[in-house]
């Protein structure tokens, strides 16, 4: 909902901003009866977008929230500027056309950099700072996983190899040769948590993370 509007709003404004451009360049160029000529015809499109301007705008001021100072200087310019622009361009008054046509580019400066001062505030990232950065959390995701297994491998030795054998293939029990499991991931899961027969489940004295990590681990013991 808010996005059509902003869709509408933008477009809107962007019908606006370049017949208001054409009608002002008319009017510099001293071309009177050719601005008249347009101003006659698009006066009932000029006062539907002027009201969708208003009325999408406003929406978009409720529904965002968003009152900080550049989208209340824009508001305030823009209310400023349309009647600046209407009398500019119905009394041939070139000053005051050239002055709302300022004012209407520097609201969509505004709304393009978001910032009154025209400067982006986006950061952006350079190619290869964000290169090395991904490379750096690829070895630390990386870092983790080895030591997720590490540390699986350790509570393996000493909780499952009582049973299973350091190997998976001791079988003590009736423990299951884990090296020929056929189970998938998920039901190893399951069957650590809830265990089943002689084989306690794990469910509270081990963490998730540690029993994915197990079921990894145990994954790594097939040959
Ligand atoms: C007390 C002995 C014992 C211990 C300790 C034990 N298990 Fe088991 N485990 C068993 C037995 C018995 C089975 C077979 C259960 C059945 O299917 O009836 C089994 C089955 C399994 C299976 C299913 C294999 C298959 O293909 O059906 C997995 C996976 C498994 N254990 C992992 C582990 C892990 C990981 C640990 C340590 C956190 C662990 N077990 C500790 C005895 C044990």
């Amino acid at each position: 909902m808010t996005k059509g509007f902003l869709h509408t709003h933008n477009l809107v404004v962007v019908i606006f901003l370049i017949t208001f451009i054409i009608k002002t360049v008319l009017l510099l160029l001293n071309k009177y009866e050719q601005l008249d000529k347009i101003r006659e015809k698009t006066k009932v499109l000029e006062m539907i977008m002027g009201t969708l301007i208003l009325i999408t705008g406003g929406y978009l001021l409720y529904a965002t929230k968003n009152t900080q100072s550049y989208i209340i200087a824009k508001i305030v310019i823009v209310l400023a500027c349309i009647p600046l622009g209407i009398i500019g361009l119905k009394k041939k008054n070139k000053a005051l056309a050239v002055i709302a046509l300022l004012g209407f580019l520097y609201v969509l400066g505004i709304a393009l950099t978001k910032s009154l001062t025209l400067t982006k505030q986006k950061i952006e990232v350079p190619a290869s700072v964000s290169e090395e950065s991904s490379a750096a959390s690829e070895e630390i995701i990386q870092e983790n996983a080895d030591n997720g297994l590490s540390n699986a491998k350790a509570i393996f030795e000493q909780e499952c190899s009582r049973c299973h054998g350091l190997d998976g293939k001791q079988g003590l029990a009736g423990a299951k040769d884990l090296t020929v499991s056929q189970l998938t991931d998920a039901q190893k899961k399951e069957m650590i948590l809830k265990g089943k027969g002689v084989m306690a489940g794990y469910e509270g004295r081990l963490s998730e993370q540690e029993i994915d990590n197990l079921v990894l681990y145990v994954n790594t013991l097939k040959k």
